[in-house]
């Protein structure tokens, strides 16, 4: 209930939880470590991954924008197939289900009544469930098999934040853990690297003033804005889609870079601010040529690049964490553009028109 957490010194919960992503990631690391160290996940979970032929995810919202960065992270590590589906579309839509499905649903309130309905109806199919959510308890936590917790601590903000990234970390694990029960090779220690992301975290918590220019260069004015990025970065694009228009009600739209002359190119005119994300080298010089071609259009670009990736246009350069890992910070910049951007236009940041924090009917 926000009127038991306290603000603080804050002057708004978005802007708090935002903050308190590191801290998040480093209670979700030490939350799922064992004795031994090693990360660690209930074996019926673990048992339930691995009996499965494909996984379908189901989510709405941001949770669904965790879904498809959870769908890279399953299929390269654990190499299972998963599909990933707006819960809304799922019901009426189904697609042909494999032999042995399990479903995953990732929800932050655990209350989302569209992924509710995907989940009674899969369980009459007789199908098993896991859920991933922030609320112990909660309806889609008691109601499906397994439950995996984010331990996020209550998010009040509408516009979703930390729940996002804790949702990554935790498909992280999962997927990780899951990797290693089926003697597939995990060349990284996830331990140490979700350690990098949370202290990357840190230095991008801390360059908020640069957010603030950015917001206030690109966003004070302008009608629209892209959001644009290639595999993983055009996932977290979407998610910086989302945070824009849900507070600062700017027409924003997240593209895949190959698809911008398919169409949304028409779409460009002198000045539209167009967020490029740059943090994956085997896309690094395609996802720069769209950046070419939206500029050449008259757009005002504006580059967020990784360490060891960037160049002179950049605008902003995230600090290097290991590659399948880059959604978890790079969504950081986004969120806090968002925020200030919503600052400028005067727009109400936590509680945005039209929107509630969990949507409980159909
Ligand atoms: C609402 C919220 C979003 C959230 C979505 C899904 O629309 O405003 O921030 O992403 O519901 O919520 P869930 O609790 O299922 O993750």
């Amino acid at each position: 209930d926000a009127s038991d957490i306290e603000k603080g010194t804050y002057p708004h919960y978005m802007l708090k939880e935002i903050d308190e992503q590191p801290a998040v990631v480093r209670k979700i690391v030490q939350t799922y470590r064992n004795e031994q160290g090693d990360l660690n996940i209930d074996e019926g979970i673990v048992k339930a991954m691995n009996d499965a032929d494909r996984i379908y995810i189901i989510a709405a919202g941001t949770s669904y924008h965790a879904g498809l960065v959870g769908k890279q992270f399953i299929e390269k590590l654990a190499k299972v197939p998963v599909e990933v589906h707006i819960s809304s579309e799922f019901g009426y839509n189904m697609p042909l289900l494999s032999e042995k499905p399990l479903f995953i649903f990732i929800s932050q309130s655990g209350e989302t009544a569209d992924s509710r309905a995907v989940l009674v109806e899969i369980k009459e199919l007789g199908y098993k469930a896991l859920t991933i959510t922030n609320v112990p308890g909660s309806t889609l936590s008691r109601e499906a098999d397994y439950t995996l917790l984010l331990h996020a601590g209550p998010e009040i903000a509408v516009a979703s934040t930390k729940a996002y990234t804790a949702q990554l970390a935790v498909l992280a694990i999962l997927a990780e853990v899951t990797a290693k029960s089926r003697g597939m090779n995990v060349d990284f220690d996830l331990t140490q690297e979700l350690g990098i992301v949370a202290n990357a975290m840190d230095v991008l918590c801390g360059a908020k003033e640069e957010f603030e220019e950015i917001a206030r260069e690109y966003l004070a004015t302008t009608r629209n804005c892209f959001f644009i990025g290639r595999g993983i970065d055009f996932y977290v694009g979407l998610e910086g889609a989302l945070k824009l228009k849900e507070i600062s009600y700017i027409q924003a739209e997240g593209f895949a870079g190959g698809e911008l002359k398919h169409g949304t190119i028409a779409l460009i005119e002198n000045g539209t601010p167009v967020v490029a994300l740059a943090t994956q080298e085997s896309v690094n010089l395609s996802i720069r040529g769209n950046v070419k071609e939206v500029a050449a259009r008259g757009a005002n670009p504006c580059i967020i690049s990784m360490k060891g990736l960037e160049t002179d246009e950049d605008r902003f350069v995230i600090p290097e964490v290991h590659g399948l890992l880059t959604p978890l910070i790079s969504v950081i910049p986004l969120q806090l553009i968002s925020y200030y951007a919503a600052l400028h236009r005067e727009c109400d940041v936590d509680k945005p028109r039209n929107l509630a924090k969990s949507v409980t009917v159909e």
